[in-house]
This record gives structure tokens, sequence and C-alpha cells, in this order.
């Protein structure tokens, strides 16, 4: 029997789809917007593995309506909180993301960020889109300064660790909090995550979205950082509460913020108030988007469903699920 995989793109960058489409029948999402789930558990039934975006939901319907012939999730990315994984687990179902090739790249965009928010250029490009530039004003959008600042970095896996690379090229001191992280190395020291948000000029969060580091930066904490400061998101919009940050940004309690994930995307025409401070600047979720790094993605998504597809271990499941598809007991799959 043919083996089905449900892709929820038609297209993506790269060719990983058509050395996919060599190995299997590929049969994908073609809506637009956002997919959804209805939508995705409709083209479902009889898949052996899902090819799904960071954003796209993986729920236990999905899972039920692919069916006991569904062996592998494989996400084209490194988050994962779109997945769940314990419906996942229970259903001996691999998972996997993209870690590896996509931190230098999103390291970019956290530099680009940073200098965005804190020498004010967005709102200055737009001033000049605008036509408003007549004279050359000594105190036209002045902003703060990036090199020689502290920066925070709140996880300190691979990505963060690419931004403390960069950072001492900007000779900045750096901090950072993870749980999982706790050693001093040649970039960067450990703090706890109040020292962090007491002493950082830019605080940049390198987290997953989790049920532990949902709203991670609420009233409390945006509250404890300097009211120079500036924060920085390319991890997922959850971890900000972003109420609290629009709070913060209009009372001028905290600097300003560069933001490419939000608590909704995408966003369609309906923005994030965020969007029109002037002292944020916001990007659609671009942080891995160059042509090279998405193609990566994709490869290595695919990969790992052909590792599966011929009984191999996956090369990048996600950490504490399987790496290869186990049938669960009998009986166990409800
Ligand atoms: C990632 O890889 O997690 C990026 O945010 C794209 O989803």
């Amino acid at each position: 029997m043919a083996i089905r995989v449900l892709t929820t793109r038609g297209e993506l960058p790269g060719s990983g789809l058509c050395r996919l489409a060599g190995a299997a029948d590929l049969v994908p999402w073609h809506g637009t917007g956002r997919p959804a789930p209805e939508d995705l558990a409709a083209l479902a039934p009889g898949s052996t593995a899902v090819l799904a975006l960071g954003n796209d939901p993986v729920d236990a319907a999905l899972l039920d309506a692919a069916g006991p012939s569904l062996r592998v999730v494989a996400l084209a990315s490194m988050g994962f909180d779109n997945v769940d994984r314990t419906a996942a687990a229970e259903r001996g179902v691999v998972v996997t993301h993209t870690p590896g090739v996509l931190a230098e790249t999103t390291a970019d965009l956290t530099f680009a960020l940073i200098l965005a928010a804190r020498r004010r250029l967005g709102a200055a490009a737009a001033s000049l889109a605008r036509g408003d530039w007549d004279l050359f004003r000594m105190d036209d959008y002045l902003g703060l300064d990036v090199h020689g600042a502290t920066l925070g970095l709140v996880g300190y896996g691979q990505i963060g660790r690419t931004v403390a690379r960069r950072a001492q090229g900007f000779g900045m001191r750096v901090l950072h909090h993870d749980p999982y992280a706790a050693e001093a190395d040649a970039l960067s020291t450990p703090v706890d995550l109040e020292t962090l948000l007491a002493e950082a000029d830019i605080v940049s969060l390198h987290v997953p979205l989790t049920a532990e580091t949902r709203h991670l930066v609420s009233h409390r904490e945006l509250a404890a950082m300097k009211p120079t400061a500036t924060l920085v998101s390319t991890s997922r919009g959850g971890v900000v509460d972003e109420e609290a940050l629009l709070t913060a940004i209009r009372a001028g309690t905290l600097h300003s913020a560069g933001l490419d994930v939000f608590e909704r995307e995408p966003m369609g025409a309906e923005l994030s108030p965020l969007a029109a401070e002037p002292y944020v600047v916001t990007l659609p979720h671009i942080g891995s988007a160059t042509e090279r790094t998405r193609a990566a993605m994709v490869d290595l998504a695919v990969d790992n469903i052909l590792d599966v597809l011929r009984d191999r271990p996956a090369r990048t499941p996600l950490p504490g699920t399987a790496s290869a598809y186990e049938r669960p007991v009998s009986g166990s799959r409800s």
C-alpha cells in the first residue's frame, strides 16, 4: 500500500518535498490563513507521517484522524509547542524538530531586533519613508547604545549561546539564566533570574514555550527590569504576557521591545496593539527566514520522516520522546 504523508503546506523552500515525494504520496493542505485543526484532520486518515510547521496545530484529534498508520510527526521548526506531545507519546508516534540548523540565522535576527529596538530604526525608517526629513536635528531618534551594554539571555541553549558569541563583537557583558545550563563559560556568566532582570540592559528570550515558561515575563518581571532596558523575543509569543508588556511600554517603565513572535499568530489585519507602539519593533516570525536555513529545516524534517519509514531512529527527536517508532503494546493505543 502506498505511504501517505500529510504536509501542511503544498510548497516549502528547498528540495526536501521533492525528495519526500520520491518515497511517498504527499497529501498537502492548500487552504489560506492558518490551517484549522479540522481541515488537517480531514486530510489525515491513513497517513504514515505528518510534516508540519511550528505554528500548525497537531493535536490528539489529528493523531486519531490519521489512525494507527501514523508513525511520525516531523516539525520543520525548532519550537514544538504546537504539538500535543503527551498524545503523541500515548499513541507511540515519534515527534521530531529541527535543532542544529537555525541557531546562527536566528541569532542574526536577534541582533537585528536588539539594534532596531535600541536605535529606533523602525520609527526612523518610517519617518524617512513619509518624507518627514526636512532638517538634520541633533535630537532626532535618539536611542540607546548596544555596544558595551549588558545582555541577559533567558535560556542558554543553542540559540542563546550563538547570540552570546555575537555579543563579544559588541563588547557586551553577557549574563544568562537557564536551569539546564548553570555553568559559566568563556562567553557568559550564569545568574538567577532576578539578578539578570535587574542588571541587563537587554533581556533576550531563548526558551521554548512550555507550561513552565508561559508568561515567564509578566508584570513582576517587567517591573524588575531597568526603565532603560529592551526586551527582545525570538522564541514564542506565549513566553511574554503581551498585555503586561504593552502597559510597561506605554507607562515608559521599559524603554523598548523587539518582537518576532506573538501570542496570536498569524495576526492577519487585526494587529496586536504592540505593533503600533513607536518604541516596539515587530516582525512576522522571521527568525529563521533565510533561503538556506529554511531549506535546511525542511530537509531535516524530511530526513526524520525517511529515517522512521526505513525503521531507523529519527535523527532529531524531541527531547524526552521516542527516537524510533515502537509499536505500543496491544491495547495501549487509545
Ligand atoms: C522555529 O524553528 O521554531 C521557528 O520559530 C519557526 O517556527
